[in-house]
């Protein structure tokens, strides 16, 4: 048996030259026992971990996801994720089988540092400690649920970078200094003083931004879990908001004045009120809960709800339609209609999985006409698609596809911000930059239009055999 001691629980680089040279050397999960030094284990095992014999290759995706998985608390955690790379090595298709107790161990462990993650990004609060030499300092206390600060700091280095800046958990700190990131060991909650002017202005913001109208008590305590509140400054001003809330609904009914007509230029200019919620946003969940509440066009007035893209995070393909129709608004998923069933089809002949693609939209929202009990689709204009890019971008950004397949005119506007004719992009790999590329083809509810059976035929083939090249690309 092997004895594996990790000196730095948490610390992906250590447990990955461990895992690499057992890997290497052929040594087999069961024959590694895997301990840290704050089990009490001696920083000298019994065996240290043989020297690679050979180089084995692992999917990019696992190794993205033993970095975060790997600050899980759980004292399993290495001999776990040991394992999966060990299975990995062997079947190349393991992260794909998604009944695998395995691989839904890790998804669900992955998700779950996710989230701490995101919740450390909101709910770091900052004390003044006082100036020197022109540049101001400050310190945070925080507790993650996991080891996940080497993850985090990088966050709050770019959005504080002008100013100095200790960021102190239990297990670590992150010291941004004179424009260095460094980590330090754990500490308490007495370094950081209790109060200061900052923390006021916390609080004043937060009672300023509080709509007693909008407020969801039960998703408010999902995304501001209790646990975080004693420290968070405007925490303790929200039993009392929420008290006086239903009287200031009261209040603002009774002096209501009537909207602007939403379709004049004027939301165009107006200051996207989500903006301000969606900085932290680093995930797809994140980006779709915060697509939930959209106001950037009036679009958003008459749909059932958003529909966000879906698909896996990692895949390498994104596909982008034009806008939900009538049942992916009431859905609230891409491409479940009449169209999706077409894309379904031409998917299938073209020899690529559904999904393993990302799908989704330039425009978020349904756009329609009422005509009786009917929603008859409406084109959006291009300012509905530039507007609505905003989170395209963000999809994009999330997702880094190496392709992305525009579907029809709006998405091919949606991705590349000018209006250009499908005919003129057609058959060619175009580059997008950052190494994406784009290929453009049509809408299948083009398909469904054509009244002629012989050219819906030609055309349908002529839409297999662009998306069957873009199997062969990604391939
Ligand atoms: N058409 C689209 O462009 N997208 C959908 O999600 C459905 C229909």
């Amino acid at each position: 048996m092997r004895e594996v001691v990790l000196a730095r629980p948490g610390d992906f680089a250590e447990w990955r030259d461990a895992a690499r040279g057992l890997l290497g050397g052929g040594v087999a999960p069961e024959h590694v026992s895997w301990r840290s030094v704050e089990e009490g284990a001696s920083l000298f095992g019994d065996d240290a971990p043989p020297a690679s014999g050979g180089t084995v290759s692992l999917p990019r995706e696992l190794l993205v996801m033993a970095d975060r998985v790997i600050c899980h608390r759980d004292a399993g955690v290495p001999a776990r994720l040991y394992r999966i790379i060990w299975r990995a090595a062997q079947d190349r298709q393991l992260l794909a089988r998604t009944t695998d107790a395995d691989i839904d161990w890790l998804r669900g462990t992955d998700k779950a540092i996710r989230r701490d993650i995101h919740k450390m990004h909101a709910f770091v609060r900052f004390r003044r400690l006082g100036e020197d030499a022109g540049r101001e300092s400050f310190v945070a206390w925080f507790e993650p649920s996991h080891r996940i600060l080497r993850l985090t700091a990088p966050f709050f280095q770019r959005r504080f970078y002008g100013m100095d800046w200790a960021i102190v958990t239990p297990d670590a700190r992150a010291i941004w200094r004179d424009e260095t990131l460094g980590y330090g060991p754990g500490g308490t909650k007495d370094e950081v003083p209790d109060c200061d002017i900052v923390e006021d202005q916390w609080r004043t913001y937060y009672g300023a931004i509080f709509n007693p109208a909008r407020v969801k008590i039960d998703a408010m305590r999902s995304e501001m879990p209790k646990k975080y509140w004693k420290n968070l400054p405007e925490a303790q001003d929200i039993a009392p908001l929420l008290a006086g809330a239903a009287a200031r609904v009261e209040r603002m009914r009774a002096t209501a004045v009537s909207l602007a007509n939403p379709q004049t230029e004027k939301w165009r200019t107006r200051v996207p009120e989500e903006l301000a919620l969606t900085d932290d946003i680093d995930t797809l969940d994140d980006l779709a809960r915060a697509m939930g509440g959209c106001t950037r066009c009036p679009l958003h007035c008459d749909a059932t709800q958003a529909v966000a893209g879906e698909g896996p995070e990692a895949a390498r393909i994104m596909l982008v339609g034009e806008q939900p129709g009538d049942r992916e608004d009431l859905e609230g998923r891409p491409f479940v209609g009449p169209a999706g069933q077409v894309l379904n089809e031409v998917l299938e002949e073209a020899g690529l999985d559904r999904s393993r693609l990302f799908l989704t939209n330039a425009v978020k929202h349904f756009k329609f006409e009422p005509r009786g009990k009917r929603r008859l689709h409406q084109n959006p204009t291009t300012g509905e698609i530039d507007i609505c890019r905003w989170w395209l971008d963000k999809e994009r950004a999330l997702v880094k596809p190496d392709l992305i397949v525009t579907l029809g005119g709006s998405a091919l506007r949606g991705v590349t911000g000018k209006s250009m004719s499908i005919a003129s992009m057609r058959g060619a790999v175009h580059e997008l930059g950052g190494g994406t590329k784009l290929v453009a083809t049509i809408h299948p509810s083009f398909l469904l239009r054509l009244p002629d059976r012989a050219r819906a035929d030609l055309e349908r083939a002529a839409f297999v055999a662009d998306l069957a090249r873009v199997r062969e690309l990604a391939a």
